[in-house]
């Protein structure tokens, strides 16, 4: 049985794990490879979720995880961008677990909390051609917008982001 749960820090070593193997699933044949660990580095380190658990902040909803006997399988965190509107900053799952309907559980979770918070629609960033995502994300609702440089290190050419959005 699988359950969508708030994370706490037992949860931060499943975390990194999930999102670091997530990320170089999806991105390992389109971003050289130390730009991956250059991210995997600053955003999926152990010491920046427990930070992330435990400080939270305005504007931060929490990581949520999905369990299977108490192993994590993938993680989501999000949060409000404005009054009405909320954002999923970070959705991975084991790369061995896609399309068993997780992603789906984990996206109902934040947007549950989302709508509580007064969302009305919700945003996602998904790497222009991200064939792992983007299907997902377009199944659930989600309408394209527009294109956004997305983060570089300023060196290489940035890469482009599409901006997508579903009503709530
Ligand atoms: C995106 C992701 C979180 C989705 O989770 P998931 O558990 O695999 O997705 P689900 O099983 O809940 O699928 C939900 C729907 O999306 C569709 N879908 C998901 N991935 C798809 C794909 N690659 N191609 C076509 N359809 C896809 C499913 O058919 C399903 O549609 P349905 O419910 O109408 O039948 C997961 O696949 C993943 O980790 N991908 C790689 C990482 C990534 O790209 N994350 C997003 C970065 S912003």
């Amino acid at each position: 049985m699988i359950l969508i749960e708030r994370a706490t820090l037992q949860h931060v070593e499943g975390i990194s794990d999930v999102c670091s193997r997530g990320y170089r699933a999806t991105y390992g044949e389109s971003h050289p490879k130390s730009y991956i660990e250059r991210i995997i580095e600053e955003f999926y380190h152990p010491d920046r979720i427990s930070s992330e658990i435990t400080d939270g902040g305005d504007g931060w909803d929490g990581w949520h995880v999905a369990l299977e006997d108490g192993t994590v399988l993938g993680a989501i965190g999000g949060g409000m961008t404005g009054a009405y509107r909320g954002e999923v900053f970070v959705l991975y799952l084991d790369p061995d677990r896609r399309g068993e309907g997780i992603g789906t559980l984990l996206l109902e979770a934040l947007t549950r909390i989302q709508r509580e918070k007064g969302a009305t629609e919700q945003w996602v960033s998904v790497a222009r051609g991200n064939q792992k995502g983007i299907p997902f994300y377009e199944a659930r609702g989600f309408v394209f917008q527009h294109e956004q440089e997305s983060y570089s290190n300023g060196e290489d050419e940035p890469f482009v982001s599409n901006r997508y959005c579903r009503g709530i």
